[in-house]
């Protein structure tokens, strides 16, 4: 009998007839691990040299991925990432063929493109007049309409992203707005840096702020994927646009976009993606925005940079593959409407950057002081570091030079003489192997333990049982010599 049952159920089980001498056996536990658990690494891989034929879903081109563990590449969306909103997904055979596991007709991309509705209709509307907006035909009536709406200001019309509800989806349309401060560190920046052209790659928010500036001599322009805003932009201003594949469903959008990039000299390409996001085929797309920007310009003088908004560990990464063009600032962003991110020790954000490091100026923004020896603002509490020539901490938390490893590591960071490098107590790569090694010696031993126990308990079963029938057959022999016995005195007492 084996572990787990109740007093009650093992006092029956014993009373029974047959299970008398049986034994309560105790279920060795399985050993316990002791290393720590393997952090996944990424299953999932961009694959970047794919020269064919991209496959497209409703969203337009997809993005290439390889699956590391099934050693398969296939398609799949590069707007959502959740299969419930974009389901598609093609495997990409190593002959080149393509295989469609969801055989569902592929819709074209929305062709849509209501620019500018709102303020042309505004226009129309006398001044002094009651404005309905109705979020259902992202429309605007004078006075009354037929759907239940809000009645706004224009100023209200100008700023959208504080008049519609922000996308909530968290596998790659979440909207997250700069908050006051940010965009007042970002427009400094841009005024700082005497751009005259400014291209929102997915900041709406920060787009139509600087719009509300006016500055004179500056001009905007907006992309991103979601549409509702094309409706309160003209077409001069704005476009649908997928930010990992540079692509316009609207191909108009694109010569806009070209016309407006002819008009700049001093360009700024800004992008806040979705946390989360890409970041190769992100790069690539501001690239190809800055190509454009010089083909545009022809023989006129075509200067440009970029600020990409990234958390401070996927920044590092970006930093490796652009570096010398790219810093990061330690400027921490900060969003309204994101519960973490919009407090200052909280969030990760930083925003990445090629333009001088003076126009970022945080001397008016509390929590920042100005480092002599890297010449930038930085937060308070960031220790200059003499050896490494920099303010080292990226999350605000105390930092230690380490001579053997010749860099600054978090201060809860010790080196370890074992893998000859700093790291957290416990994250030891080569302890941890040593760790699931003996883990698995102790699991293979425990395992044949169980499967001897098994085959013992099953020999002894057939044993009992063998015995049981025997005393069956003797019984039944018993019975039946005493019945033969009980026969024989019948008939000898009948015979007399
Ligand atoms: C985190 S929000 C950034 C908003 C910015 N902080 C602001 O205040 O202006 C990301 C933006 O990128 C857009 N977006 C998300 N995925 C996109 C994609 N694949 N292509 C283009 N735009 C995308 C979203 O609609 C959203 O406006
Ligand atoms: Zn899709
Ligand atoms: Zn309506
Ligand atoms: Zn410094
Ligand atoms: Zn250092
Ligand atoms: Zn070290
Ligand atoms: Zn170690």
């Amino acid at each position: 009998m084996s572990k787990g049952k109740t007093r009650q159920q093992k006092k029956k089980f014993f009373k029974r007839k047959e299970n008398r001498g049986k034994v309560f056996v105790k279920k060795e536990a399985a050993p316990k691990p002791t290393a720590p658990p393997l952090r996944e690494r990424g299953r999932y891989d961009l694959v970047h040299d794919y020269e064919g034929e991209v496959q497209s879903c409703s969203h337009g081109p997809c993005l290439l991925f390889k699956d590391k563990k099934e050693n398969k590449r296939y398609f799949s969306c590069a707007i959502f990432r959740d299969t419930e909103k974009c389901s598609f997904k093609a495997y990409l055979k190593d002959d080149g063929s393509v295989e469609r596991t969801n055989t569902d007709e592929v819709a074209e991309v929305e062709k849509k493109y209501p620019y500018g509705v709102i303020p042309k209709q505004l226009k129309k509307i006398p001044k002094g007049s009651k404005i309905v907006f109705c979020p259902k035909c992202m429309e605007v009536f004078a006075d009354k309409h037929k759907h239940p709406g809000s009645f706004v200001t224009r100023p209200q019309l100008r700023n959208p992203s504080r008049l519609l509800e922000a996308m909530d989806d968290q596998h790659g349309m979440a909207q997250f707005w700069f908050s006051d401060e940010s965009l007042s560190v970002v427009s400094s920046a841009i005024s700082n840096g005497k751009y005259d052209g400014v291209l929102c790659m997915g900041s709406p928010r920060l787009f139509e702020s600087l719009k509300e500036e006016k500055k004179e001599g500056r001009q905007l322009f907006m992309l991103d994927w979601d549409q509702r805003y094309l409706s309160f932009f003209l077409s001069k201003f704005c476009a649908r646009y997928s930010l990992l594949t540079d692509f316009f469903p609207d191909p108009k959008a694109e010569q806009r976009l070209n016309a407006f990039l002819a008009g700049v000299s001093r360009l700024i390409v800004i992008s806040d993606p979705p946390f989360g996001v890409f970041v190769e085929p992100l790069m690539k797309s501001i690239q190809a925005m800055r190509k454009r920007h010089v083909t545009a310009r022809g023989s006129s003088p075509a200067v440009s940079h970029s600020i990409v908004f990234l958390p401070f560990f996927v920044g590092k990464h970006a930093l490796r593959n652009y570096e010398g063009e790219l810093c990061m600032s330690d400027y921490r962003v900060l969003y309204a409407n994101h519960k973490e991110f919009s407090r200052p020790h909280k969030t990760t954000v930083r925003m990445l950057t090629d333009m001088k490091k003076e126009c970022i100026d945080l001397s008016d923004v509390n929590g920042y002081k100005f480092c002599d020896m890297c010449e930038k603002h930085v937060v308070e509490t960031n220790k200059h570091c003499g050896m490494c020539g920099d303010c080292t901490s990226r999350d605000g938390q105390p930092t230690r030079h380490c001579d053997l490893c010749m860099r600054c590591y978090k201060d809860s960071y010790k080196h370890c003489k074992q893998c000859t490098r700093c790291h957290l107590a416990g994250r030891c790569p080569i302890e941890s192997e040593k760790a699931r090694a003996k883990d698995a010696e102790l699991m293979a031993e425990w395992e044949e333990k169980q499967r001897l126990e098994k085959i013992r308990r099953k020999e002894e079963r057939m044993e009992q049982r063998a015995r049981e029938r025997k005393e069956k057959e003797e019984e039944r022999e018993r019975i039946r010599k005493e019945m033969e016995e009980e026969r024989a005195k019948e008939v000898s007492s009948g015979q007399h």
